[in-house]
C-alpha cells in the first residue's frame, strides 16, 4: 500500500479520547515519548482532533514556511484569543498581515539598537537593588526578578512609559492568566465558562490587567505625544479605505499581546539560563572572562554584542534545552501531504521545540548542555528548522532579535558586577503552561564579582 493511503504510526491512546488524557496530564512527556517511539512523523488522535506531530526539520519548514498559507493557528489558541483578544499572535490572514506590517518598523535593527541603552539602564536599576541584597546576604527569586526587569524594558521601549505602582499588577496577574489558559488548552468551552473559582480568578486577573493596558493607551491619547514607538505606530494607523483608526478594543488586544509576549518569554529564557549556569561553572567562568575582556569595565552596549559570543551561545543553548515557547500548533485550512502522508483539512500539526531540540539525529547527546553547538560551523551543518525557539516562517516571532539583544545585554550587565548563585538542592521541574516555567521559584544569592 502506498503511503498516500495510510496514516503515520502513533500511540492509540484511549477509546474515543485518544491521547487527550495523556496530553492533559503531561503534554511534554506524551510528545517526547511519541517521537521516541514512532519517529519523525506521528499520528495522534486527541478527543475530536486528528493531528501529526512533526519533528523532521523539512516537515516543519513545509508547515511553517513553504506552505504556511495552508495553515492557521490551531484551536489551542482559542483560549488565548478568548483572553488576550484577536492580536498579532492569534489573528489570521489579511487582518494579521496588516497588523504585522504596522508593527514591523518598531523591530527594525536601528530601532533595536536605539533601545539597547534603555535595556541596560533598566538592568542597572535592578542591580542597584541587588547591591543592597548582596551586602545583606539575602536571596532573590530569579523568575520574579527577571519578570520585573523584562516587563520594565518592554513597557519603556514599546510604550515609552513606566508602570510605576501598577507594575505589581502585571507581575501578579499574568502568572494567574498563564496558569489558567495553560490548564484549559484542552478543555471544553463549558469548562472555561462555568463559575468555578479558577475561572473567576482568571476573570478578575484579566479585569485588573485590562485596566493597566487601557491606562497606557489613554495616557498616550491624552498627551498626544508621538514617541516613534510601537504604540504610536498603532495609534497613527489609518485604514486605507475608510481612514478610520484602530478601535480601542483592537489597540487593547495588540498592547496586551505585546506586553505579555514581549516580556514573559524573555524572562523565562534568562531564568533557565541562570539555572543552567549554576550547574555548569565552566560556562559561568567563560562568560565572566568574556564580559571582563570585552567590556573592560564599561557598561555593555549594542556595539559589544558582536564580541560577546560565548554569552550568546549560552543563551542559545538554554533556549534549546528550555524553549520558553515549548510547543505550538496549526490547523490545516485545506488538504495537504506531509512526508507522503495525507493530512486532511481541519487536522492539526504539532510543532514542539522542546521535542525537536532533543532529537538525537539533529542534536547528538541531546540532554548535554553544550554551548559549542552554536559555533558558526556547527550551526551551518544543521538544517534551519532543527532549532525553532522563535518558530519560523511568516508567523515567526517578531521580537526574536529584540529578545536576543535584551538577553545578551542583561547577562553581560549582570556578569560584569555579580555572580548569581542559585541556592543548592533545588530540584527545578519545567512546567508546560502557555510557556515553560520553572514549577517552583528559583532562589539565588547574588555575590559581588571580585
Ligand atoms: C526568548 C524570548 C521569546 C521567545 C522564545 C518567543 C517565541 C515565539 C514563538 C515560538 C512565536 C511563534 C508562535 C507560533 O508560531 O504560534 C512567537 C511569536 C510572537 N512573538 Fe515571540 N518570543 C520571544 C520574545 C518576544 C518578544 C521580546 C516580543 C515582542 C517584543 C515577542 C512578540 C511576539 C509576537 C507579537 C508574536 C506573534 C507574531 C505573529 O504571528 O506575527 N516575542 N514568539
Amino acid at each position: 500500500m502506498s503511503a498516500a493511503h495510510v496514516l503515520p504510526a502513533g500511540p492509540r491512546g484511549y477509546p474515543i479520547l485518544g491521547v487527550l488524557p495523556d496530553l492533559r496530564a503531561d503534554p511534554i512527556r506524551t510528545f517526547l515519548d511519541a517521537a521516541d517511539r514512532y519517529g519523525d512523523i506521528v499520528h495522534m488522535k486527541a478527543g475530536p482532533y486528528h493531528g501529526f506531530l512533526v519533528t523532521d526539520p523539512a516537515h516543519i519548514r513545509h508547515v511553517l514556511q513553504d506552505n504556511a498559507r495552508n495553515y492557521h493557528k490551531s484551536p489551542l489558541y482559542d483560549r488565548l484569543r478568548d483572553n488576550l483578544g484577536n492580536g498579532l499572535l492569534t489573528s489570521e490572514d489579511a487582518f494579521w498581515l496588516r497588523q504585522r506590517r504596522l508593527a514591523q518598523p518598531a523591530f527594525h535593527r536601528e530601532r533595536i539598537q536605539a533601545m539597547a541603552a534603555t535595556m541596560v539602564e533598566c538592568t542597572e536599576h535592578m542591580l542597584e537593588r541587588w547591591e543592597r541584597m548582596a551586602a545583606a546576604g539575602g536571596t532573590i527569586d530569579l523568575v520574579e526578578e527577571m519578570m520585573a526587569l523584562t516587563q520594565a524594558i518592554i513597557v519603556r521601549t514599546m510604550f515609552s512609559t513606566d508602570l510605576g505602582a501598577t507594575a505589581e499588577i502585571v507581575n501578579r496577574t499574568w502568572p494567574i492568566i498563564n496558569r489558567r489558559i495553560g490548564e484549559t488548552f484542552w478543555a471544553t468551552k463549558l469548562e472555561t465558562t462555568l463559575p468555578l473559582p479558577a475561572n473567576r480568578r482568571l476573570r478578575r486577573a484579566l479585569g485588573e490587567l485590562d485596566a493597566v493596558v487601557y491606562r497606557i493607551i489613554a495616557d498616550r491619547r491624552h498627551s498626544g505625544r508621538d514617541e516613534a514607538d510601537l504604540l504610536s505606530m498603532f495609534l497613527s494607523a489609518r485604514d486605507e479605505e475608510t481612514g478610520a483608526g484602530m478601535t480601542d478594543q483592537q489597540l487593547r488586544n495588540e498592547v496586551m499581546t505585546m506586553l505579555l509576549a514581549g516580556h514573559e518569554t524573555t524572562s523565562l529564557a534568562l531564568s533557565w539560563t541562570y539555572w543552567l549556569l549554576s550547574q555548569h561553572s565552566d560556562a559561568e567562568s567563560a562568560i565572566a572572562e568574556e564580559v571582563a575582556r570585552v567590556l573592560a569595565g564599561a557598561r555593555p552596549s549594542f556595539a559589544h554584542l558582536e564580541q560577546l559570543k560565548v554569552t550568546r551561545r549560552v543563551i542559545e543553548e538554554s533556549l534549546r534545552l528550555y524553549p520558553p515557547a515549548w510547543g505550538f500548533s496549526r490547523r490545516a485550512v485545506g488538504d495537504d501531504e506531509i512526508g507522503g502522508y495525507p493530512l486532511r483539512k481541519g487536522w492539526l500539526v504539532f510543532v514542539i521545540p522542546f521535542v525537536v531540540h532533543r532529537r538525537p539525529n539533529l542534536w547528538p547527546d541531546p540532554e548535554r548542555f553544550d554551548p559549542a553547538r552554536f559555533t558558526p560551523e556547527r550551526e551551518a551543518a544543521r538544517p534551519r528548522f532543527a532549532y525553532i525557539p522563535f518558530g519560523g516562517g511568516p508567523r515567526g516571532c517578531i521580537g526574536s532579535q529584540f529578545a536576543m539583544v535584551e538577553a545578551q545585554l542583561i547577562v553581560a550587565a549582570v556578569a560584569r558586577r555579580f555572580r548569581v548563585v542559585p541556592v543548592e538542592h533545588q530540584p527545578i521541574r519545567p512546567e508546560p503552561l502557555i510557556t515553560l516555567r520553572p514549577a517552583t521559584p528559583i532562589r539565588a544569592h547574588v555575590a559581588f564579582r571580585t
